[in-house]
């Protein structure tokens, strides 16, 4: 059997998730899990937060903690805030871990052996008065090409222009704010890309058409431009210190093991259990491995070139990444979401407001696949009322209500089938079919139409068969209609399930039989008289709530949506 690996994208530690980081990466591998994990497939789902670089060792100082316990704190509020929102992950580990360590020094001393790690003198910005290098985002200055005055030294965020923080007019630390720089000479660590390209491009060839465009084109860019060898060490502190003579105080660069994470997260996950799990089952046996990664776009150069490179580059048959999905950005009201500012809205912020389904529902349906998308309280109150109350909770209202006036807490008897019936079937073996390929293809905008589409289809059918009529003249077909319409809530929940397992849950929990999620293998025709006749049920109070336009008004002013 087959076994599927599905990675998230691991957040840094410093600073906190917002819709944005929910949608590139984290949600959507969720729900691929719990589709793949309903369709009784062999899952692994890993993420974990990944914690060292210069962001953390500054983040600490600001919080005057050690960076140990800085990390600790955030890492423990990143895994509370996913738990709040029904992140499924198997294992939610860290990239500082002692088993990540020991992976990326096996994995570093691979490529050493390989010839494949070389060093050279770099030239680096060191900060007297911070008493520490800086790495080029933290040296600002202003910007030789535009004049504009906070630069930064890797980029202008106003003509965009890459730059060298050695181009910076009037350069300081962004840090302390100090103008007290040098440029020393320090020694380095680098892989060699280069020597890994003809290997690389023929791999990635065989991509054509399997990755999403977006990725393999990524990929083709960088290729075409041609590999140059990368740093794989900085002169920091909070890192893996660099196991080679003459690295003294140097540690590995972020970029280097927070890939190797996935593999070092895995092994925690095993070590909890070491007599039923292991690592190399899933990282060592590529052949029977399907891998998936989940990214926002910026990180697509590093899952397909580089750490694909670092794998390849050790000689042993590491799993490699078959299938990625790269995601654009989500924008909050046509800007950025900003902690500092209080603009957009964060997770912990998110689940104060509402019930995690709710932003589930609306971030994956507006995900941004094809382009970056917008996030606006207007367009999520009306998806929040039209999909969820009007269409999937009006629909269960009313048959639990009408079944109940007419037939009692049990499901009625199924007895006349009429064309009516086999045209829902008919309908749904379709829509269901479409909404599976889309899900097996990452695809979560269509995927979503579908979903809408077969709650949809109970409503027609509903309003075909006019069960409120039938009742005073055929109750033979009258508990037919019910009947099948029940099912269709159990059918509902199965299939919306990945996206609102809470909600689904609820729905699942009306009928008292023993019931778990399972992806519908049947056609409609079997499988829309699975709940046995005189099954109770239950009344439930409404599984949505409406958003007012006084509740609206107030969610704009709070998350400043219109400033
Ligand atoms: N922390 C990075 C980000 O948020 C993602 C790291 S992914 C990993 O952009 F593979 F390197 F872990
Ligand atoms: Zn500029």
């Amino acid at each position: 059997m087959k076994k599927y690996l599905i990675t998230s994208a691991l957040p840094y530690v410093n600073g906190l998730p917002h819709l944005g980081h929910l949608i590139g990466c984290l949600l959507p591998s969720d729900v691929y899990a719990r589709f793949l994990r309903q369709k009784g497939e062999n899952v692994l789902y890993i993420c974990g937060t990944d914690e060292h670089g210069t962001p953390s060792e500054v983040g600490a100082a600001k919080e005057n903690m050690p960076v140990e316990d800085y990390c600790t704190k955030y890492h423990n509020l990143h895994a509370e805030m996913y738990k709040g929102f029904n992140l499924s992950f198997d294992y939610f580990g860290r990239t500082c871990s002692e088993q990540n360590k020991e992976i990326v020094y096996r994995i570093f001393n691979e490529l050493d052996k390989n010839g494949l790690i070389s060093e050279k003198v770099t030239r680096q910005v060191y900060s007297v008065d911070d008493g520490r290098y800086l790495p080029d985002s933290y040296v600002m200055g202003t910007c030789p090409h535009c004049g504009y005055e906070k630069a930064k030294g890797d980029q202008c965020e106003n003509c965009t222009k890459v730059l060298d923080p050695i181009d910076l007019i009037k350069p300081r630390s962004v840090i302390s704010g100090s103008e007290n720089l040098e440029i020393r000479e320090t020694k380095h660590l680098f892989l060699q890309l280069p020597k890994l390209e003809k290997e690389l491009t023929e791999w990635i060839e065989t991509k054509k058409g399997i990755w999403p465009d977006i990725a393999y084109s990524i990929a083709q860019k960088w290729l075409k431009e041609g590999l140059q060898e990368r740093g794989i060490t900085r002169d920091l502190k909070w890192g893996f210190a660099v196991p080679k003579e003459g690295f003294d105080g140097k540690v590995f660069y972020v970029w280097f093991d927070a890939p190797i994470g996935y593999i070092g997260i895995t092994k925690q996950w095993a070590d909890e259990q070491p007599s039923q799990r292991c690592f190399e089952d899933w990282w060592l046996d590529k052949e029977n491995v399907i891998h998936t990664e989940f990214m926002g776009k910026d990180n697509i150069p590093f899952h397909t070139i580089t750490f694909p490179a670092t794998l390849r580059g050790t000689g042993e048959n590491w799993t490699e990444v078959s299938m990625l999905k790269g995601m654009n950005y989500l924008n909050f009201a046509g800007g950025k979401f900003s902690k500092s500012a209080h603009r957009g809205i964060f997770l912990d912020d998110a689940i104060k407001e509402f019930p995690a389904d709710y932003w589930r529902y609306w971030l994956i349906a507006n995900a941004p696949e094809s382009d970056d998308s917008n996030f606006s309280f207007d367009q999520f109150a009306t998806t929040v009322n039209k999909d969820l109350n009007d269409v999937l909770g009006n629909f269960i209202n009313r048959v639990l209500k009408m079944t109940v006036n007419n037939f009692g807490q049990n499901v009625p008897p199924m007895s006349v089938i009429t064309d009516s019936e086999k045209e829902l079937y008919s309908t749904l073996d379709t829509l269901i079919e479409t909404y599976t390929k889309h899900m097996h293809a990452l695809e979560f905008r269509k995927a979503m139409s579908a979903l809408r589409e077969i709650w949809v289809s109970g409503n027609n059918y509903l309003a075909k068969t006019e069960p409120w009529k039938v009742v005073k003249t055929d109750m033979d077909y009258a508990g037919t209609i019910l009947n099948t319409a029940l099912n269709l809530i159990r059918l509902y929940a199965q299939l919306s399930a990945p996206i609102m397992p809470q909600t689904a849950q609820q729905m699942l929990d009306l009928f008292e039989i023993s019931d778990e999620f399972v992806w519908p293998n049947l056609k409609m025709a079997d499988y829309l008289m699975k709940i046995p006749t005189g099954t109770p049920f239950k009344l439930s109070d409404p599984l949505f709530q409406k958003i007012m336009p006084d509740k609206l008004s107030e969610l704009k002013i709070t998350y400043k949506e219109d400033e």
